[in-house]
């Protein structure tokens, strides 16, 4: 090839296009340099502070006016629009979908009123709506101790601190109903100095003590998984560690599967409920999503909760965390495709794929709990003597407490469907050998047939089946919306007015 000088020399045409070109390139390159520097000095517009507030500021709208985009996503957890196949955010009557839970939870505050969870700006509206709460009017106390306000509200973190933890549980849930007010947010998993994600919550430090394991020493990428399994866990309430406190408990020191809960259970013999038909002593599984997860192909390759939950998303040229908190599958471009290829349709498929298989023995393990009850009554009516029932009762309460254990986590299909399916077909093979020994029982007493299978298509159906009256409850629901909470809410903002917050 001529060298370039010669080639302008023949054809100057060519220099001025290189010439040309250059000018052009030099221009793009300022373009690019210019708005690299507008964006930086936007990002330092975001974080520069607008208010000053406590380490225990509940309320998010003040957290937002210095964090404004992870506010309006955080937000957005209000919307209950979203619904996919099983889940979402929409609220979803979990009894009507299955009727067969209420007999499961026969004698239980469960079997009058559950939804699928929403949101978490719904989180304490949920909790003053159902009728589990025992709807305190007249001055009756609610059935549920303050204790279950404990995931809930940023509220709590500061009631811990003004008044000490055992002091915060103590008690029931409508003492301090004027105190817990604001949803679930940031004060829940952030410092408020150096905006670190934080453990606010002491049941789960605790829990890591007694396993002798310093939470403090978590990696970055373990912290995202750790602040929601500080509510999304498997817990009870321990009447036994504090005088008249019910204590949030992890029951986590044989180890995190369902055995290893179930024998902490079984060695405490601690029960939630007699079951008001076997009159089994029940255990009821909260929602041990972390635990499950735990046991799934994304946790052992290091993916948290929140990449999920939480992706990265970019707006005005700022990356930050989507603070709306929800179903992945409303989100599968910023969530699941952040590490697949494949197409949205496809991951959408595999996750509906993993929750039909599971629902498909989850239903029958329902019907053969629903059947070991109601065949329990019988031989209770037909004399059979405690001794010959013990087995029994003990089979119904580990086969249960297997369903519950995968129903109560929503996720488990996905977050880990081996372990899921592992858990129900082990719970189908105890109810299966529970409803073998109560025929065998049934025939020494003297019957031999098959014991009806109870009407139980809806959930009215079930309620009226095991005795609930549904009109009387859901009349004190109303009186206690229309009587009692507006107080709550009054004492509250009369309460908030005080707190200090500087305008920057
Ligand atoms: C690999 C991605 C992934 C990870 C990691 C993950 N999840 Fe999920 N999660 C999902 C998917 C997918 C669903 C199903 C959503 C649906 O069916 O609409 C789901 C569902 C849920 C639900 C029920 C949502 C609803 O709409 O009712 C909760 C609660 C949940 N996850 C919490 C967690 C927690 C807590 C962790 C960490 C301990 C976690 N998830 C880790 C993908 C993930
Ligand atoms: C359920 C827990 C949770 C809640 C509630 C929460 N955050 Fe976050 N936040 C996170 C996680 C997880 C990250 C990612 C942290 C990381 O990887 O370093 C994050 C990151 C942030 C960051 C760092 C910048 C970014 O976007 O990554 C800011 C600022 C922030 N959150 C503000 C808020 C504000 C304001 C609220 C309340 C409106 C809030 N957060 C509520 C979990 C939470
Ligand atoms: C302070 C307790 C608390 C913390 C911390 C918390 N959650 Fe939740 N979460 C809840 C409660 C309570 C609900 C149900 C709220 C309702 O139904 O009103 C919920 C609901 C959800 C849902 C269902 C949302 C929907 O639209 O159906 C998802 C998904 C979820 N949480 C994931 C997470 C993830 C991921 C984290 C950690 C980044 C986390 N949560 C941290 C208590 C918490
Ligand atoms: C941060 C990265 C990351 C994200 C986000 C993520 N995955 Fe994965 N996923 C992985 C890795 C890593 C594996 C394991 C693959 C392997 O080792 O071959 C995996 C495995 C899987 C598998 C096969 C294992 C199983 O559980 O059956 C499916 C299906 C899957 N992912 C679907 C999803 C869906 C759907 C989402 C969004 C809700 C998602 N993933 C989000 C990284 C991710």
């Amino acid at each position: 090839m001529k060298p370039i000088n010669e080639i302008i020399k023949n054809k100057p045409i060519v220099g001025w296009l290189l010439f040309l070109s250059t000018i052009i390139v030099v221009f793009l390159l300022g373009l690019l340099a210019s708005s690299i520097i507008e964006r930086r000095a936007e990002s330092v517009f975001v974080y520069t502070p607008q208010v000053a507030y406590g380490q225990f500021e509940p309320r998010n709208e003040v957290w937002g006016q210095n964090f404004p985009r992870q506010y309006q996503s955080y937000r957005k957890t209000a919307d209950t629009t979203f619904r996919s196949k099983h889940q979402g955010s929409a609220t979803i009557d979990m009894l009507e979908e299955s009727p067969r839970m209420v007999v499961l939870w026969a004698g239980y505050a469960f079997s009058r009123d559950y939804n699928q969870s929403r949101g978490h700006a719904n989180a304490v509206n949920d909790v003053r709506n159902t009728l589990r709460i025992g709807t305190p009017v007249d001055g009756k106390p609610s059935i549920q101790p303050n204790t279950c306000w404990t995931c809930k509200s940023p509220d709590v973190p500061r009631l811990m601190n003004e008044i000490g933890v055992a002091e915060f549980y103590k008690g029931t849930l409508e003492s301090k109903g004027h105190e817990v007010v604001n949803a679930i947010g940031c004060g829940d998993c952030h410092d408020a100095t150096t905006m670190n994600l934080r453990i606010s919550r002491p049941a789960l430090v605790e829990a890591f003590e007694r396993q002798g394991l310093d939470i403090t020493q978590s990696s970055h990428q373990e912290m995202r998984s750790l602040v929601c399994a500080q509510c999304h866990v498997e817990y009870y309430f321990n009447k036994k560690k504090v005088e008249g406190v019910q204590y949030l408990t992890f029951p986590w020191d044989n180890g995190m599967t369902v055995e290893a809960m179930e024998q902490y259970y079984d060695n405490i013999e601690f029960t939630d409920w007699t079951h008001s038909l076997s009159k089994a002593p029940m255990l009821k599984a909260q929602h041990p999503d972390y635990e499950l997860y735990k046991l799934g192909t994304h946790a052992s390759r290091g993916v948290s909760c929140a990449d999920c939950h939480m992706p990265y998303m970019s707006e005005g040229g700022q990356k930050f965390t989507d603070h709306h908190v929800q179903s992945p599958l409303n989100n599968v471009a910023n969530s699941c495709q952040v590490c697949h290829r494949e197409e949205t349709a496809k991951l959408i498929t595999d996750v509906y794929e993993r929750q039909d298989k599971l629902i498909e023995n989850k239903y029958k393990l329902e019907e053969i709990l629903v059947r070991a009850h109601v065949e329990a009554q019988k031989a209770w009516e037909l004399g059979a003597s405690e001794a010959q029932m013990a087995p029994i009762l003990t089979d119904i309460r580990h086969a249960q407490w297997r369903w519950d254990y995968v129903a109560a986590s929503h996720a488990s299909a996905f977050h880990a469907p081996v372990e899921s399916a592992r858990i129900i077909s082990g719970g189908m093979a105890i109810g299966q050998e529970a409803r073998l020994k109560l025929s065998r029982l049934l025939a020494s007493l003297g019957h031999n047939q098959e014991i009806p299978y109870p009407d139980i298509a809806t959930k009215a159906k079930a309620q009226e089946f095991i005795g609930l009256d549904m009109d009387q409850l859901d009349q004190n629901r109303k009186r206690f919306l229309e009587e009692v909470l507006p107080a709550w809410i009054e004492k509250a903002e009369e309460r908030e007015k005080t707190y200090e917050t500087k305008q920057l």
